[in-house]
């Protein structure tokens, strides 16, 4: 009875606290509140494949790079890659990695990096991490940010690592390893 009071006075009184703390101005069509969510922190390790072979490509070429260009500046991928556990490519399939790159640099071999990590494993599973950055894909370590996120990694954001497990220019395969640091609620 005692301990019930307790808490019923508890609530009452956090309760109390929390609306006096959150000034909120809202319209008909919007409310506005100052909660902040807990967030986690999630890492993840996984590898990416990327064939442009002519047999089964898992990505393509849609445009060609202009005349005049120089280091193919302006050619621009799409892709539909699978993200596996280990380096193998037989290795287990966790996931996809969806959208595009392009030769964005005229310089060396840069790229600017669009897509979405789909994953299909487990509580992942139709979870998505959006990817916006920089590839400057001679570099040993390559760091791409997080903008956003879906399902599991709502309000995601966060640092992707990625370095070169293997790349063999002649077939145009290339298998590189991803660390991703990922903050969302
Ligand atoms: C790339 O695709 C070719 C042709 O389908 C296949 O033989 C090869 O094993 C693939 N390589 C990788 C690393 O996925
Ligand atoms: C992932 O979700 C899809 C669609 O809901 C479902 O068909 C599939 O079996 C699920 N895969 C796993 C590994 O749970
Ligand atoms: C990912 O982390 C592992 C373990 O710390 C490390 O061995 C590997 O080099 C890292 N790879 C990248 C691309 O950061
Ligand atoms: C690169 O790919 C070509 C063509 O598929 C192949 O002949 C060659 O052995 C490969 N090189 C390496 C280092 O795997």
């Amino acid at each position: 009875m005692m301990a019930s009071l307790l808490s019923f006075l508890l609530a009452f009184h956090l309760t109390v606290i929390m609306s006096s703390s959150l000034t909120t101005t809202s319209e008909v069509f919007s409310e506005q509140s100052l909660a902040k969510p807990v967030e986690k922190l999630t890492q993840l390790h996984f590898y990416f494949h990327d064939n442009l072979t002519s047999k089964n490509p898992t990505a393509m070429q849609i445009v060609g790079p202009p005349k005049g260009s120089t280091g193919g500046f302006g050619a621009i991928f799409m892709m539909d890659d699978p993200l596996t556990e280990g380096p193998s490519p037989s290795s287990k399939l966790i996931g996809k990695s969806q959208g595009m790159y392009a030769i964005a640099s005229q310089h060396e071999f840069g790229l600017l990096m669009v897509l979405n990590f789909v994953f299909i494993e487990g509580v992942y599973n139709g979870s998505t991490l959006s990817i916006l950055g920089r590839n400057v894909v001679m570099e040993k370590v390559r760091e791409m940010p997080v903008v956003g996120g879906s399902g599991v990694f709502r309000f995601a954001r966060g640092s992707a690592l990625a370095k070169t497990y293997m790349f063999n220019t002649t077939s145009g395969v290339a298998i590189v390893e991803y660390n991703v640091s990922v903050m969302h609620v």
